[in-house]
């Protein structure tokens, strides 16, 4: 069976792509009508890129969470909507139908009440991948509270710059959590940022590890006693049921910072009607997703993949979305062949970072598993090179399975370029057609679209989107003025993306990457700025400049150039410390894969860093560094490149 609003053929999609452009408010006006609204919308959209305010289903009132789950209830309450598969693969699995997934949300809404969080409030979450996660979210959704979800590697600092950020009185956290053969201290992090907080109320902790954690009186609860006594609240004699609160499709619905190229992350925050909308058509159509697939996307729910692409997208058609704690190489490097082996997965989202880390254990881990039930693969986070989308292709899809390579960002809520699996086809390393709704152009420095094609016959420039589609970030968390500054200043009328891209004759787009100062490590996207500020803060640090280099596994490794004050006694000692730091202020994921020690930086006379000279070194490039006659003293150069790492 197909989906009211799936594609199912080439002619289709360019049919319903010519629709879309031609008149969006018709469009979207007929995929939404298959969702659950409690008022229909007065009208489907309004908008103007200037102040930013882009309104979707505006005056329609509804709750996602009676899109993601009530509206299952009848027709597929007892098939599974999250199989979760645990860290440890001895551990026992759990798979959570429709209708234990509406129980346990209608539970934690009731638990979330007793408390005493209402309606707007925000609430973090710091969890690891446990089903219990997605209980919160989409408990939060059903009481209409915004949830801010904060990745479980970023560190105290992170978080309490969140919780300041977003004026959260309530966290729902875990003991600890599952990662390979370690333990996360994660309740241990919250009391390190709630060190002077004056605003948390509640702290909910889920018993996940069972390390031993300091509980605060009349502010730490445990997550099993509250929700023992909602379920005597929610369920009446074999009846569960918690009503949703009504919400405006402008209403927010969750906030998710995101680093840019100034030193602070910002919280985008997106709306509830247009994310369900886009969540869903984008999940059906990339995917081409089949009733009784069993979908399986490796990401954490802490980044937006997880959230659009483990939780509201895949619930709100009803698919199986199977929701995994460990990581790819423990216990050895066959883990995610042995779960699409175990569950006979159909389709695997994963990233780049990923294969290509697989890739390097050889094709030992896949013998003897049965990958067949493979129909299709996808690629997401950063731009997939040729020799991983080959190995791909080859050892996971048997040259069988199209790959999906989907270009987008948290600000875009979902896929926004992307080959639709079967339907249009893939080319290595290019994520090719924009999805209905979407309207790229290729702009130059100046903001003039680009017409001409280079030597190779592409098409080159910075990528931009003119219109908006329903997933369009609306705001950046207490700061409207940022989020156009941002995105909708650089060019008058256009979303900027920050990343560059080619486009070929045939209008497919290869994603070329960032062309601002914000780094891609792994699929995560780090501002060099905020790795600056970490390494400023170390005593003993005068002055950084953080640049991104290739790096096999990675992608993007970080090289950080420290002017060091004093003794260097022990340069390796010093490296481990200032590492230290950067945890200790952003997180085990931001730390320098590199520093090299440095006594002066290349700069302008405007005292400006030219990074592109730090770049081209990092690179290992020693001859062609461009221009150097502007510098305050091109002397530096030289030092520099003779002791690099
Ligand atoms: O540079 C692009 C890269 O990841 C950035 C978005 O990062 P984030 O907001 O963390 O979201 C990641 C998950 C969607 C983009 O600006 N990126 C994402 N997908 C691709 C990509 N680069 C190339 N190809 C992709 N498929």
């Amino acid at each position: 069976m197909s989906f009211p609003f799936q594609i199912s053929s080439r002619e289709q999609y360019e049919r319903d792509y010519q629709a879309s452009i031609e008149n969006p408010e018709k469009f979207w006006g007929e995929v939404a009508s298959h969702f659950l609204w409690r008022k229909p919308w007065d009208k489907v959209l309004d908008w103007n890129f200037k102040e930013p305010r882009v309104e979707w289903f505006k005056g329609a009132k509804l709750n996602i969470t009676e899109n993601v789950i009530d509206r299952h209830l009848e027709t597929r309450g007892e098939q599974p909507a999250i199989i979760w598969e645990p860290n440890n693969p001895d551990e026992r699995t759990r798979v959570v139908t429709y209708n234990r997934l509406h129980k346990r949300v209608c539970q934690v809404a009731q638990m979330l009440t007793n408390l005493g969080v209402k309606k707007g409030d925000r609430v973090c979450i710091y969890m690891g991948m446990v089903p219990e996660l997605a209980y919160a979210v989409l408990g939060c959704a059903r009481i209409g509270a915004i949830h801010s979800v904060i990745f479980g590697g970023f560190s105290a600092q992170s978080i309490a710059d969140r919780l300041e950020d977003t004026n959260s009185a309530y966290i729902i956290t875990c003991d600890g959590g599952y990662r390979g053969s370690k333990d996360i201290p994660l309740k241990a992090v919250i009391d390190d940022a709630l060190v002077g907080n004056k605003v948390v109320k509640k702290v909910i902790v889920y018993t996940r590890t069972r390390t031993p954690v300091s509980m605060i009186k009349g502010r730490d609860v445990w997550w099993e006693d509250e929700m023992e006594y909602a379920e005597t609240q929610v369920e009446k004699d074999g009846i569960v049921s918690f009503p949703a609160v009504e919400m405006d499709a402008e209403d927010p619905l969750f906030i998710l910072y995101t680093s840019g190229s100034t030193g602070k992350p910002k919280g985008v925050v997106h709306t509830i009607g247009g994310y369900m909308v886009w969540t869903a058509y984008t999940f059906v159509n990339v995917f081409q997703y089949r009733e009784g697939d069993v979908y399986f996307c490796t990401a954490d729910i802490g980044w937006i993949t997880g959230h659009s692409y483990i939780v509201y997208g895949p619930l709100a058609v009803g698919a199986q979305s199977l929701m995994f704690e460990g990581i790819p190489t423990w216990p050895d490097a066959g883990r995610f062949w042995d779960i699409v082996d175990k569950y006979k997965v159909n389709i695997i989202y994963t990233a780049p970072t990923a294969i290509r880390s697989l890739m390097g254990f050889g094709s030992s881990p896949l013998a003897e598993k049965d990958l067949s039930s493979l129909r299709v693969l996808g690629s997401v986070g950063e731009p997939i090179n040729e020799e991983a989308w080959h190995w791909y292709d080859e050892n996971i899809g048997k040259s069988r399975c199209p790959i999906v390579d989907t270009w987008w960002q948290t600000e875009t809520a979902g896929i926004m370029i992307s080959t639709l699996a079967g339907i249009t086809p893939s080319k290595p390393s290019w994520a090719t057609l924009p999805l209905p709704g979407v309207e790229p152009v290729l702009v130059d420095e100046e903001g003039k679209v680009v017409t001409t094609p280079n030597e190779d016959g592409y098409f080159k420039g910075n990528l931009c989107i003119k219109t908006p589609w329903p997933g369009i970030l609306r705001t950046t968390y207490g700061d409207h003025e940022r989020c156009r500054t941002n995105y909708f200043a650089t060019y008058p009328n256009l979303y900027f993306s920050g990343d560059g891209a080619l486009k070929d004759k045939e209008g497919n787009y290869r994603i070329t990457g960032r062309v601002d100062d914000v780094l891609n490590v792994s699929g995560h996207r780090i501002g060099t700025a905020e790795v600056e500020n970490a390494l400023n803060m170390h005593a003993g640090v005068i002055e950084s400049a953080v640049v991104g280099y290739p790096h096999e596994v990675k992608g993007q490794g970080i090289y950080a150039y420290v002017i060091f004050e004093g003794k260097m006694a022990n340069a390796d000692l010093i490296r481990q410390d200032i590492l230290q730091t950067v945890s200790r202020i952003i997180g085990p994921i931001a730390k320098p894969d590199k520093i090299q020690f440095v006594q002066g930086l290349p700069k302008t006379r405007s005292g400006k860093i030219m990074r592109r000279i730090l770049r081209k070194i990092a690179e290992g490039e020693t001859e062609n560094l461009g221009d150097i006659t502007t510098l305050l003293d091109p002397g530096v150069v030289e030092v520099i490149k003779n002791g690099k790492v």
